[in-house]
């Protein structure tokens, strides 16, 4: 089949996600305006450069911006912290649409954990987190009424890697469980890997 997305795709659900696959999950914790404290997970996440490490997250257009967009834009900072097998029904619960101000690790029941350069905490169980100042945020309008996409970049000044998480100093996302974004309402668990080395490496 062929379909250009904005006639639609005929199918009963949209394939989109499906096709870009397994996306790593993004959970981030930011605090509100009042200091409460806000999480949730985004799956448009990812990696963009490692000098200076910078990752980048995408609420989509709705009525108004996503907390944690606007969280991390207002306070200049965020964090993100790994997602685990053990963690998955935590981070779902976390996905619940609250009023803002509502803090989803209560909801959760997700112990959190200062961070050393920043004021947001991070999530005490992650095996992983990444402390991130805000850079910028990109707007992508959307086709609809809502909106824009808010594209969020923030650098990666500060990292904690739990210490039982390291093995002769790697960091195993197989041995951590880390999961991942399928389509619909699929999941992965890191796992079936491989390696490869580069030419010339
Ligand atoms: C695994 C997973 C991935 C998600 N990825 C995204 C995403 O990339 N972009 C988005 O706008 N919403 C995504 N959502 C939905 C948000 O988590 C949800 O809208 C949440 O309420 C946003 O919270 P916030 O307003 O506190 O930021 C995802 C939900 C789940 C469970």
């Amino acid at each position: 089949m062929f379909y250009e997305p904005k006639n639609g795709h005929g199918l009963p659900r949209d394939p989109f996600k499906a096709l870009v696959t397994p996306r790593p999950i993004g959970w981030f914790t930011t605090l509100n305006q009042d200091g409460s404290n806000n999480v949730a997970p985004y799956s448009y996440f990812n990696a963009v450069a490692d000098d200076p490490p910078v990752i980048f997250f995408s609420a989509g257009g709705s009525g108004q911006a996503k907390d944690s967009a606007r969280n991390a834009a207002e306070q200049g900072e965020f964090v993100h912290n790994l997602v685990t097998w053990d963690l998955r029904e935590k981070m779902n619960a976390t996905s619940e649409e609250v009023d803002p101000g509502v803090d989803e690790s209560k909801l959760a029941e997700l112990e959190l954990a200062p961070c050393e350069l920043i004021k947001t905490p991070r999530i005490a169980a992650s095996p992983a987190s990444f402390e991130c100042r805000y850079m910028h945020t990109l707007e992508i309008p959307q086709n609809g009424d809502g909106g824009p996409n808010l594209l969020v970049f923030g650098e990666v000044i500060g990292i904690h890697i739990r210490d039982d998480a390291l093995e002769e100093g790697r960091f195993d996302p197989e041995a951590q469980k880390i999961i991942a974004r399928l389509g619909y309402a699929n999941y992965a668990v890191a796992g079936g890997t491989f390696r490869m080395l580069r030419p010339g490496l």
